[in-house]
């Protein structure tokens, strides 16, 4: 299964002067080539013993302040999270032979960032948000329905669902952002931003050896 890259390079000279406008660039073009669901992301925790663990999330902002995701608080995640407020997300968008890795800081997000987005969900999700205790153990699948089902009749479609106190956004506030880029013979590009308060931009750019 081996795999010859004969992709474009990245180049020093192409590359946006900040990291925010450059994702912008790859996630645009991840989109136009049909990569599927370029806003999944494998999103890294770690426990306060630095265990790590990883799980797939979506994407669902991202600006200058960082990139925005949503789930339970009191998943695996939220506890990890809660003790070692450190992530990195891995986007693997590996029909182009590209991945971009964001390593940071993390910071829930507003109460009020997290409700706007939670009324753009569709009511079933809402929902399932509520019957949903995120990583705990559940006899079968029975109850989640039978939770599910209860809901329903609790908040028929069109009644406002509120927003689960336990769930809302996280923001990865980003210290540094890799662009991987496949290259012929294994010599790929890595082109890192790291953040740097001295630098006129706020990041400076290394070059990784592949
Ligand atoms: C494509 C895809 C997208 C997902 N998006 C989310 C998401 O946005 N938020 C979320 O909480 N879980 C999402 N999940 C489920 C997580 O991978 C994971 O099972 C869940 O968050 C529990 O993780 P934890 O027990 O490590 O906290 C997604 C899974 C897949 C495969």
């Amino acid at each position: 299964m081996r795999k010859h890259y004969t992709h474009e390079g990245l180049g020093e000279d192409q590359l946006a002067p900040d990291p925010i406008a450059q994702f912008t660039r790859w996630f645009h073009e991840a989109d136009d080539s049909g990569v599927v669901e370029p806003n999944a992301m494998v999103l890294s925790t770690a426990d306060a013993e630095g265990r790590p663990s990883a799980r797939t999330v979506l994407l669902k902002g991202f600006d200058a302040r960082g990139f925005v995701f949503y789930t339970n608080y009191g998943s695996q995640k939220g506890a990890e999270l809660a003790a070692n407020p450190h992530a990195a997300l891995l986007f693997p968008w590996i029909a182009l032979a590209r991945q971009v890795i964001v390593q940071g800081r993390v910071e829930k997000v507003g109460r009020d960032e997290t409700a706007a987005y939670f009324r753009t969900r569709p009511h079933g999700s809402q929902l399932g948000a509520w019957a949903s205790e995120q990583s705990s153990p559940v006899d079968d699948r029975e109850v989640l329905e039978q939770r599910y089902a209860d809901l329903e009749r609790r908040y028929p479609e069109g009644e406002g669902v509120p927003v689960p106190p336990f769930w809302g956004g996280y923001r990865v506030i980003p210290e540094s952002i890799e662009f991987w880029q496949g290259r012929a013979n294994r010599l790929h590009d890595r082109l890192r931003y790291l953040a740097d308060p001295a630098a006129p931009t706020g990041w400076r750019v290394e070059r990784l050896c592949p």
